[in-house]
This record gives structure tokens, sequence and C-alpha cells, in this order.
């Protein structure tokens, strides 16, 4: 096979092209990257009948020694549920309360993971009818070890009114499975609410755990479309994800029910943290709302106008000025600066639905109007066929077999070259061929960016989709990142994306391939500087999809000198088995891997394995 590649023609890559898709999905904010160690904080999980259950709360204690229960008494308005425990037994006297006393513990997220060294804030609000001794600790899986411990005690009257508890220990030791527990010896009623626990070590104290922050940032992605997914359109409009409930001080949140992925989330990850993530990972947001359209119900469009005005308060709390109504309850947020909103999307996957362009039409309207330079995405497909409404870019998702994946690298080939352009917001290979996270996946998905790359003229945007699993709670399979409370590995198709880091911005080469495997070969060419040594470098990008070794001549056009060799000049992602997969046990099995590169010239033959994805990284 032959690969022409010409440095002297080229274009501009959209500075957005590949970015990334963050779904409260799989557990991946809820028990994920948002940092909160406490799960169901507010005890309104089991919803606002009381008594309800409190899961995944449980009591320590028989029922002899203490009764556990919810009311309504809560202060705040918008999470009535406290938690009401009743203590039977007392330090001394007929009924001695066992050893290590009676209460609650919290289990987190399938286990705390605390780390000895390291600080944890606790806060909580109680209230008691009589004074309180209480022991707050973090402790092993069974509450037999503990990691952390304080006291609380106060008089009668210091609790008899809903009071906020702030301590920060340090852990003496460590377990990915810790609790967290609230105990007492001392006969009496106490009302527990907002109970929450959060390492001091998160990405700059924003609330997000490190190294699953840092996993996202290594792949330099140039925009974040978030929250959802189906998660923004809710199975019941009911269920939805609604921004103005998830802002503000997270104790006063009411946090929901996602009745998609089904799993109670505290909304401690609302609109004003995705902002914040997007703005830490130096890239745009993207916003994803609900349109009045969930998986089973619709507002009408002659009743849509409550919806459009929550949108339009929702850029408004985004980039508006500090002294507008909604900017100003950002600022409140200790973020006066506006957040660099340039993109939102109305709805999700519901261009077939009834209401679906009356409802876009009057979201549309209303932004433009407001925020003429906002960009707007449609959920319709227009790769096909013209949009019959305005939009600035359109949705494109696509789930899908390896091979039907890997043939739609072409998919935008014959795509009208005016109109709006293309937002591939999710793709993915599913099915038996993506295992649960496999390297055949991987080339299919590296072979369809290499497709988007080609097509950047008019694919302005694409991301991986879901982005994150917790182990624990797979509900859509295969993702990104996978982890649990203390580990975190990324998929091969993970992996790919970091192939594509430097794509975003640079410039596409005019790259020719000629072969008796182009149905299983795939190659792109682009120019980029980096910003680190200020060097110019080309990086050609190869998927040999196929089951046989490949050689292919490289000739590199246009370049007045002699191409050099840089760092890590070929990087391999293959493996001895295409369906080998990453796991917590090989986290690094299926990654990339630096290979030697021979002969570097203008000219050069270099032997591409079978099933794997290839990258050569020459300097200009
Ligand atoms: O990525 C998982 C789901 O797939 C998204 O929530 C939805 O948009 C699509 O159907």
């Amino acid at each position: 096979a032959l690969l022409f590649v010409n440095t002297s023609q080229g274009r501009h890559i959209p500075e957005t092209l590949f970015g990334i898709f963050f779904e409260e999905i799989n557990h991946a904010g809820a028990g994920g990257l948002w940092a909160e160690l406490v799960s169901n904080r507010g005890f309104e999980a089991g919803g606002q009948n009381t008594p309800s259950y409190i899961d995944p709360w449980s009591t320590i204690g028989n029922e002899s020694f203490v009764t556990v229960s919810t009311d309504l008494s809560s202060c705040f308005e918008r999470n009535k549920v406290a938690l009401r425990m009743e203590v039977l037994c007392d330090s001394q006297g007929s009924n001695t309360c066992p050893m290590g006393g009676v209460g609650v513990y919290n289990p987190g997220f399938w286990g705390m993971n605390i780390n000895k060294g390291k600080k944890y804030k606790v806060v909580f609000y109680v209230r008691s009818s009589g004074p309180i001794d209480l022991t707050v600790s973090l402790t092993n899986s069974n509450g037999l070890l503990t990691l952390a411990t304080a006291e609380v005690i106060a008089s009668a009257s210091d609790v008899s009114n809903w009071t906020k508890v702030e301590t920060v220990f340090e852990a003496k030791g460590s377990s990915p499975n810790a609790r967290l527990q609230l105990t007492t010896s001392r006969k009496g009623v106490i009302w527990f609410d907002q109970v929450s626990a959060m390492p001091l070590d998160t990405y700059k104290g924003h609330g997000f755990r490190n190294e699953l922050f840092q996993m996202i940032a290594d792949i330099k992605p140039r925009f974040l479309r978030f929250p959802g997914g189906c998660f923004v359109e809710g199975e019941r409009l009911r269920n939805a994800f609604r921004w103005k409930a998830s802002i503000g001080p997270w104790e006063e949140r009411p946090g929901h029910f996602g009745d998609v992925w089904m799993y109670w989330t505290d909304d401690g990850l609302g609109y004003f943290e995705f902002l914040q993530l997007a703005e830490d990972l130096g890239t745009l947001p993207i916003w994803v709302f609900n349109n009045g359209i969930s998986h089973t119900d619709e507002v009408v469009t002659s009743q849509i106008l409550p919806f459009v005005q929550e949108a339009l308060d929702g850029i408004e709390f985004a980039r508006g000025d500090p002294n507008s109504t909604w900017g100003s309850v950002r600022a409140a947020m200790g973020h006066p600066e506006p957040f660099d909103l340039r993109y939102v999307a109305i709805g999700n996957e519901d261009c077939g639905k009834r209401n679906y362009q009356g409802n876009y039409l009057k979201f549309y309207d209303a932004i433009k109007r407001a925020y003429p330079d906002i960009g707007i995405i449609s959920n319709c497909d227009g790769s096909s066929s013209p949009l019959n409404h305005p939009a600035d870019f359109y949705d494109y998702h696509t789930y899908t077999s390896a091979s039907s994946l890997f043939s739609l690298a072409h998919k935008f080939d014959q795509t009208s070259r005016k109109g709006p352009k293309a937002f591939v917001s999710e793709y993915a290979v599913t099915g038996k061929d993506a295992g649960t996270g496999s390297l055949l996946a991987a080339l299919a998905e590296a072979g369809f960016l290499i497709g988007l790359e080609k097509n950047s003229d008019i694919v302005e945007m694409a991301s991986y989709a879901p982005l994150f699993v917790n182990t624990n709670d797979r509900r859509w399979n295969p993702d990104a990142i996978v982890f649990d409370s203390s580990r975190a590995y990324g998929t091969p198709s993970y992996w790919v994306q970091t192939y594509f880091k430097e794509t975003s911005g640079a410039t596409l080469l005019n790259a020719t391939l000629q072969s008796n495997y182009s149905s299983s070969i795939i190659a792109s060419a682009i120019a980029w500087k980096n910003s680190e040594d200020e060097k110019e470098y080309i990086k050609i990008k190869v998927v040999n999809f196929g089951s046989s070794a490949v050689t292919l001549k490289i000739s590199v056009d246009g370049l007045d000198k002699s191409i050099a060799l840089s760092g890590k000049t070929k990087i391999v992602l293959t493996s001895d088995n295409v369906m080998d997969e990453n796991s917590f046990k090989e986290p690094t099995k299926v990654n990339p891997k630096p290979d030697l590169l021979e002969d570097v010239d203008k000219e050069m033959e270099v032997n591409l394995s079978p099933h794997s994805f290839t990258s050569f990284d020459l300097l200009k």
C-alpha cells in the first residue's frame, strides 16, 4: 500500500472537532467524577412519603437499642425529608448501649475510598430533643477498624434547632471500602439531614475526583457536552434533569431520581459544576436542555413558553452579567465572571417526536433573539437531506457494529457542503463486537474518527459515548473510562481518543492512499504546532482493520528539508487478540505503545500489524 502525504496543501480543522460527552449514566457523576462520598445524603431518595426507605443508609444496633425512621422536619424547603433516630439505650443503666454505640452508617457508592494522610470534610445538620454526644467516624467496611474519628458534643440548647456541624479529619488508615458512621451511646431523639463527606483533595477544590478528571484532561477535549443524553429527557418529564433544581447551596438542592438510568442523584454535580468542569478542563461547555419532551410525555407547543424561559434563564445564569437576575445567582455561587457558553442543544434524540419541530422553533427564535451568537444544535439529522428548520448544527448519533462503524468513516463524504454542520455527539461500537471495551471496537472507532477528520469541513464536533462507567452499576456498555471507588482504567476506545488530541485546530494535509486493502485501511495526516516546544509536527495515523499485516510506503511531499524523528515516533495500539480488553487487573493490556521506526525520511516503508492503529509522529 502507498500513502502520499502532501504537506504543502491543507485545510484548517475546526478548533472544536474532538471533545467529550458527559452524561449522568452508570454513576458517572454521583459516585464517580463528583467526589461526594455519601450516597443519598439528604435521605430524599426514597421519596417524600414518610417513613421512607433510606437506602443505602443502614442502622447500627438492633431495635431494642435504636429505631430509625424519616419525617418531613428538615429545615430545607426543597428537601423536607430528615432522618429521625430514637436512641433507646444509654451509656449506663438497664438498657446499656453496645460497645461503640448505636447509630447509622452510609457505605457511599459501593464503598468510600479513604486514604491514610488525606483529609476529609464531613458536614451534617443535626437537631435533638436533648444534649448530644456523637461520634463521627470513617471506618472500614464492617465498622471494626476506625480510620478517622471526631466527637461532637453539644448542649440541648445548642441543638434544639437545626445546627450545621462541620469537621475536617485526617485519615489514619486506608480502605477503598470504607463507610461513614454517626453513632452515640446517649439516650434521646436526634434528627440528621444533609450529611456530606468530601475529600479535601479534589481538582482545584472544585469537587472533581482527581484521577478521573485527569483522564479526561489527558485527551484534551475541546468541548464538554452535558449533562446527557436520555438523562436530560427523562423517561417521564417529571424526572428530567432541570437546571434550576441543581444550583445554589448543595444542602438546598432537592436531588432527583433519573428514571432512565434508574438511580437517584443528589445533584451535587449540578449545572454550575458542569460549567465549572468545562472551565477547569479549558474546554467549551455545550449545554443540552430539556425541550419539554421526555421518552413518554411531551409539552405541546402552545404551552412550551415556560420551558423556553427556563432555557433563557439558564443561558443568563451561565453568561449573564453578575448583576442580571440569574447571573447574580451564579456570582453568589462564587463565579462572578461569565462562563464561556457558546452552544446549546435543544433536546436529545427527539427529532421524530410529535412536538419537536414546533417546540424547537420556539426555543430557536427566542434564543437567537436574546443571544444571536449562540450556536444552536438541532436533534434532526441533516447528513442525508437538508433540515426543514434553521440550525447551526445538527446532532448525529451512531451506535453500531465494528464493521459498520468502520464503513461510516465515509458517511459524510457525500453530505452537502452547505447548511448546518454536523455534531457527531454520540458514537461508539456496541453489541457483541464491543465486549466490555474491545480492541476491535476501538479500531473501528479510530477509522470512523479519521473519516471525521477528513470531513471536518462539515463535521464541526464529535464525542464518544458514554464517557464513564462505575463498574458497580453498568447501565450502558461499553464506555470509555471504567472505575470503582479507588481505581480507573481506559478502555481501548479511550486510548484511541488520545491519538486525536492534536487534531482540533490543526491542518489537515492532503493524504491519498493507494492500496488493495482500501476497504480495511484508512489513513490521514495532520500538521500541528506543539505549543510546548513551538515546533511543527506531522502526525500520520493509519488503521489496519484487517487481519493481515500490511507494508505501507509513506511518501511525504512538499517539504524542503528532511523530516526527522520526534520523541516517540511510532505509537501502536494493538494486541494478540482483537477482542482483548483492559481490566482492573491489566489496565494497560491494550493501550498505545511506542515502537521502533527505522529509516525515517520523506520516503519510508513501515509495517502495519494486523488489527492495529498506528501513528507516526514526525518533526517537520
Ligand atoms: O449514550 C447513552 C445514550 O444513548 C444517551 O443517553 C442517548 O442520547 C443515546 O440513546
